[in-house]
C-alpha cells in the first residue's frame, strides 16, 4: 500500500481546514474568483473555497485520496475534480484562473527541478492577467542539515489515533516517515521527496513572474530561516 492510499482514509482526522489560507488569498484583491488546487488531497482547501464562492478546479494525481475528496463532494457538483498528473496540468485544463494554489508540500512531490519548474511556468501560462500562484512547502532550509527532523505528533479529536511524522535526510532526497497509530496498532509508511531549497524555488518563481512575495505561515507572517513553512505568492 502506497503513502497516500494508507494516509487517505485518516487524512482528514489529522488535517482540519485552515480559513487562513481564505483570509491570506482574499487580502490578494484577485480579479476573478476562479481557483485551481494542484496536488488538492481529500479537497478540504478546495471545498473551502467552493464555500467562498470561487469556481473550483482541482487536479490530485492518488485514487484514494480522489476517492475520499469524491466522497465530500458528492452532493454537490461544482467541483471540478480530475485525476493526474500536475505535470500534465494544461491537458486537463484549457482555461484560465485568477488563482492557482500548490500547496501542503505538493511540489517536493515532483522527482526534480526540472519537474518543479514545469509546473510554474504551466501555472505561469493558465494564470489570467494578475493572477497569482500560491505555492507552500516545507521550509527545507530550516532541517536540511538535520539527519532527521521530528514534525509534532498529530492526534484526532474524537478517536484514539495519532499520526508520528519524521524526516530522514540525505543530501537532496528527504524521505517523510508517517506512522499511524490506530488503537494501538502501528501503519507505517514512507515517501520520497526532493529537497527543494528556498532559493532555488525564488529563482524559478521570478524567471516568470513579475512579484514574488514570501511568507512564513498563512497568517501573512514574514519568512525566515526558523519559518516552518516557505510561502511563495507569484502575481503574473
Ligand atoms: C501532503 S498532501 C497535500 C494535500 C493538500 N494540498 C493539502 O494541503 O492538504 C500532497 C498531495 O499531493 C499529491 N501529489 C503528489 N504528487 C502529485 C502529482 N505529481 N500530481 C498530482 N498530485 C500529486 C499527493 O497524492 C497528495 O495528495
Amino acid at each position: 500500500m502506497n503513502f497516500y492510499e494508507a494516509l487517505s482514509k485518516y487524512y482528514d482526522k489529522f488535517f482540519l481546514p485552515n480559513n487562513n489560507i481564505i483570509e491570506l488569498c482574499k487580502s490578494f484583491n484577485l480579479r476573478n474568483k476562479t481557483v485551481l488546487d494542484l496536488g488538492a488531497g481529500t479537497g478540504t482547501t478546495a471545498i473551502l473555497f467552493q464555500q467562498e464562492g470561487f469556481n473550483v478546479s482541482a487536479l490530485e494525481i492518488d485514487p484514494s485520496m480522489v476517492k475520499t475528496f469524491e466522497g465530500k463532494i458528492k452532493n454537490f457538483d461544482d467541483i471540478k475534480l480530475v485525476e493526474g498528473n500536475i505535470l500534465d496540468t494544461p491537458k486537463y485544463f484549457p482555461d484560465t484562473f485568477g488563482l492557482i494554489l500548490c500547496i501542503g508540500n505538493t511540489l517536493p512531490h515532483l522527482n526534480s527541478l526540472i519537474d518543479v519548474e514545469k509546473v510554474i511556468s504551466d501555472s505561469f501560462n493558465l494564470l489570467s492577467e494578475s493572477g497569482v500562484l500560491l505555492l507552500q512547502i516545507v521550509n527545507f532550509d530550516k532541517i536540511k542539515n538535520e539527519k532527521t527532523f521530528e514534525l509534532p505528533t498529530l492526534t484526532a479529536q474524537d478517536e484514539d489515533i495519532s499520526f508520528t511524522r519524521f524526516y530522514t535526510i540525505n543530501n537532496s532526497s528527504i524521505t517523510f516517515n508517517g506512522i499511524i497509530n490506530v488503537n494501538g496498532e502501528n501503519l507505517t509508511n514512507q515517501v520520497q521527496l526532493l529537497l527543494i531549497n528556498s532559493v532555488d524555488l525564488i529563482t524559478i518563481c521570478k524567471k516568470y513572474f513579475s512579484v514574488v512575495e514570501t511568507y512564513g505561515d498563512f497568517k501573512g507572517n514574514t519568512y525566515s530561516e526558523q519559518s516552518s513553512a516557505l510561502i511563495l505568492k507569484c502575481i503574473k
